[in-house]
């Protein structure tokens, strides 16, 4: 199939800073058009709308403008964290995109808690896994097997939960690996896409899971269509009281590949 089939370009190794204002990925297409006056105009226009109504449903695809310079935009958050997070990971988003991206008419920036791109291609409800980012621990499981049959079941439900209607794109769920180990994982789909693309765009990512993210004790799968993570510490909302994301103390283990179309 022609999307598996993209080459790969790979940089790699810059340390994941985890800060919550980091960007996870940033994307300025150097392929694409430059602005116009009236294409930034629409741009500068249609950020605010993607803010306020993603802060409100944690989603928004909506365009502006007209002919040559109509601009289309979408935004969204992970579907598990909270109106307020939503809310400032989009503001954020928006305010770093044009500084990042202040010359191309295709930009996409992604976070742990949101994403927000546009274009004045319309790309919306469009599958899309030409460029991607892998992040990875560099630490591997101990048992592989027992790992690896989890999380390939694991997957497979959260996976097919993502897909269906009303679900907003969202899979999560644990599985418990040993009395002393579970595994989490969270899928998210753009809710522009139909049902099956959602699922191609997660096969995509599972199935490079072998080239990046092989024994690897977690690993996230970032594109421009959905967004795939495990880990073997708890990460999604809601967090029980027992539970500390370990995440800060373990994020410098992490290591990136970016693959591009
Ligand atoms: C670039 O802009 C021209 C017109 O200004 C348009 O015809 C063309 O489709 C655009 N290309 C892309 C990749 O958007
Ligand atoms: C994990 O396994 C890979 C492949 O066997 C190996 O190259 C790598 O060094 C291991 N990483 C650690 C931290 O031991």
């Amino acid at each position: 199939m022609a999307f598996f089939n993209h080459y790969l370009l790979i940089f790699i190794l810059f340390v994941l800073s985890v800060e919550s204002a980091d960007p996870s990925a940033q994307l300025c297409n150097d392929n694409s058009n430059s602005t116009t006056p009236q294409i930034t105009k629409n741009i500068d226009s249609i950020l605010p709308k993607l803010v306020q109504a993603t802060s409100q449903f944690g989603y928004s695809a909506t365009s502006f403008g007209h002919g040559e310079a109509q601009v289309f935009g979408l935004a969204q958050c992970r579907g598990d964290v909270s109106t307020q997070d939503c809310s400032s990971c989009i503001q954020e988003a928006a305010k770093e995109i044009r500084s990042f991206c202040p010359n191309k008419v295709d930009a996409r920036i992604w976070y742990e808690y949101c994403f927000l791109r546009y274009n004045t291609q319309n790309f919306i409800g469009e599958l899309d896994t030409g460029f991607g980012v892998f992040y990875y621990n560099v630490e591997n499981v101990t048992d592989p097997k027992t790992f690896n049959k989890g999380l390939g079941s694991l997957m497979y439900q959260i996976n097919t939960v993502a897909a269906v209607s009303g679900s907003k794109g969202l899979g999560k769920g644990e599985t418990k690996l040993s009395p002393f180990l579970t595994l989490y994982a969270l899928v998210q789909c753009t809710r522009d896409l139909p049902e099956l693309s959602c699922r191609q765009c997660l096969a995509i990512a599972v199935g490079n899971f072998p080239t990046y993210c092989e024994n690897k004790k977690g690993c996230r799968v970032i594109y421009s269509s959905c967004y795939v993570r495990y880990e073997l510490y708890p990460f999604f909302f809601p967090l029980d009281d027992k539970q500390t994301p370990l995440e800060s103390s373990s994020m410098t283990n992490y290591r990136s590949v970016v693959t591009k179309p």
